[in-house]
This record gives C-alpha cells, sequence and structure tokens, in this order.
C-alpha cells in the first residue's frame, strides 16, 4: 500500500553543527514534515552524537515537530528530560529496553507521540505485542550509530510485513525508515509502506543545498505511482 502522504523527516545527525539553526530553518522553509534529532549513547551504538541541550536549540529554531530517536540503553532514564526539552516525538529501541509498555506509557504521559525503534536483525514480529501501543515504528535500514550508510535492501519485506500489521490493527500508525534514504530509494520503501522517510545526507551535505536535497527527495516521490 502507497501512502498518498509521504512525510520527509531531515536528520539533522548530517547537518553542519556550526550553523544548525540555519540548517534547520532550511528544512522548514523547504517543505521538511519533521527534524529528526538521533542521540547516541556511545553504549547502545558505537558513536556519540548529541542530547538534551540540542533539543532545546533546535527547539527554539523551527516549529516543526522534533522527532528524537533515542539511540540509548536505558531510554526510560532519559525520556522526561527530552520531553521538557521539546521533542514531539520520542521513539526508544525494542533491544535497549525491557519495560517497552511502561516507557511508551510515559512518553505518551509526557504529551509526546510513542515510537519504537527496531535494528535490522529484529523481526517484524518482535513488535506485534506492543504495536497496540505504538504511535510510530521506525525501521532502521542500516544498522544504527552513523549516517551515509548504505540501504539495506533486505529490510523492505519487513517493512512491508510491518505495513501488514498496522493495517490488520486498523489504527494509524506511522512507519519510518531510516538509514541510506535517498532519492534511488525513496520509491521502493514508500512502495512497501513506509510513509516517514528519515533524511540525513541526503538533505544535509556540503555538495549540494538543503533545498536541493529536498526538491531531489520531492521529485523520486512524485514518480511514485498512487
Ligand atoms: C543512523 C541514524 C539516522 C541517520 C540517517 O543511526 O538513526 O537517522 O542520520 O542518515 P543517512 O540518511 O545519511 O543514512
Ligand atoms: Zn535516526
Amino acid at each position: 500500500m502507497i501512502h498518498k502522504v509521504i512525510h520527509l523527516a531531515p536528520s539533522i545527525l548530517a547537518a553542519d553543527f556550526a550553523r544548525l539553526g540555519e540548517q534547520v530553518a532550511d528544512a522548514e522553509a523547504n517543505g521538511a514534515d519533521l527534524i529528526h534529532i538521533d542521540v547516541m549513547d556511545g553504549r547502545f551504538v558505537p558513536n556519540i552524537s548529541m542530547g538534551v541541550v540540542v533539543v532545546e536549540a533546535v527547539r527554539r529554531v523551527t516549529s516543526l515537530p522534533l522527532d528524537v530517536h533515542l539511540m540509548i540503553v536505558e531510554p526510560a532514564t532519559h525520556i522526561e528530560a527530552f520531553a521538557h526539552a521539546g521533542a514531539n516525538r520520542i521513539t526508544v529501541h525494542y533491544e535497549a529496553d525491557n519495560h517497552l509498555h511502561r516507557t511508551l506509557t510515559t512518553i505518551k504521559e509526557l504529551g509526546c507521540m510513542a515510537g519504537v525503534a527496531i535494528n535490522p536483525h529484529t523481526p517484524a514480529l518482535a513488535l506485534e505485542a506492543i504495536l497496540p501501543f505504538v504511535d510510530q515504528v521506525n525501521v532502521m535500514t542500516v544498522n544504527p550509530g552513523f549516517g551515509g550508510q548504505h540501504f539495506i535492501p533486505e529490510m523492505m519485506s519487513k517493512i512491508a510485513e510491518i505495513r501488514a500489521m498496522i493495517g490488520n490493527l486498523r489504527r494509524d500508525i506511522g512507519l519510518q525508515v531510516d538509514g541510506g534514504i535517498n532519492p534511488q530509494t525513496a520509491m521502493s520503501v514508500a512502495q512497501a509502506g513506509a510513509n516517514i522517510l528519515v533524511v540525513g545526507s541526503a538533505v544535509f551535505n556540503p555538495q549540494f543545498s538543503v533545498a536541493e536535497g529536498i526538491a531531489r527527495m520531492r521529485k523520486a516521490l512524485a514518480t511514485t505511482p498512487v
């Protein structure tokens, strides 16, 4: 099933941090739907990126919803701080939390949408029991930790599987894909059922402007039969 509306969520992991405010403003002015913020702790993933202060700073420069992707161990310890910093959506990893239901409930009590992300090795079926409590799923299409990696094509069937599971539930659950999404891969993930495309280096890239990056993504998606 192809969604009529595909949301683009530029990931600031690939942005120029020396001019982050400008880059986020550019994304908003050129039609981004969400701002995706990748939080990494050097433990759940082998890289350290950004934390609460960056969410607060981005909150001050955009009215777009902030989509915070926590690639951290024990995410429940930090969700209140991220919610207070201005996150609108908070996604935790299935693999990082033994008490997902409690964590998702807390995220929602804090007024945010609650998401669950799954690594490439985690099967769609792992989500079966928790899906009724989720507002969005993030299917990692690379191993989390770094931007600019290659899309893992075997994830395509998992996207379709989760889209079917969401269809069976008859609930409006967002289906994100994250990693290696660019004008070449956009159409196929949308066809598989993704409706929120996280895009790092295909939007924030020293080779071209944010406006060009977003325009190329929209053009690639416009050719998707609806
Ligand atoms: C990877 C992050 C992604 C990353 C995507 O661990 O979760 O959001 O920024 O970057 P690209 O689009 O460059 O693969
Ligand atoms: Zn991400």
